[in-house]
């Protein structure tokens, strides 16, 4: 799936750490060239998570994996994560239909049946 860049939903470090093995990305060849690895590292350290909300570091980098992810999305029924139009939770897109403007406001989600 596509990779949309949501930069406040991780803290720098995961980020830099992601952009050292973009080769091995969750699984991915994500490889991009050094120019555009530079500008993303640049870009990304501006705009990574600042806010105490998204600012701890996740196990593995993963948004998924964090507290914040749990906890917002404690109310999504179990199997919710497995239909056929969501895949994985990290298809933010399935759900949150502003995802790729980063919009993750409750009142644009809806969940797939
Ligand atoms: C299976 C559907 C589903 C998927 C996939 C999903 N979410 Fe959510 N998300 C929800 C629901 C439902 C809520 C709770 C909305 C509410 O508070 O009523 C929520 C809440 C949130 C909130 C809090 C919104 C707020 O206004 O407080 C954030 C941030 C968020 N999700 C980010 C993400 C990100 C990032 C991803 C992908 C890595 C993702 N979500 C994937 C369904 C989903």
């Amino acid at each position: 799936m596509p990779c949309r860049l949501s930069p406040g939903l991780l803290p720098a470090a995961s980020w830099q750490r992601l952009l050292q093995d973009l080769p091995r990305h969750f699984g991915t060849d994500a490889s991009l060239d050094a120019t555009t690895v530079a500008e993303l590292s640049k870009w990304l350290a501006v705009h990574a998570a600042t806010s105490r909300r998204f600012a701890a570091v996740p196990p593995q980098d993963r948004i998924t994996r964090s507290d914040w992810f749990a906890r917002e999305h404690r109310e999504v029924p179990a199997d919710a994560w497995k239909r056929a139009a969501v895949k994985s939770p990290a298809n933010c897109a399935a759900c949150h239909s502003g995802a790729d403007q980063g919009d993750f406001d409750e009142h644009a989600v809806r969940i797939p049946r």
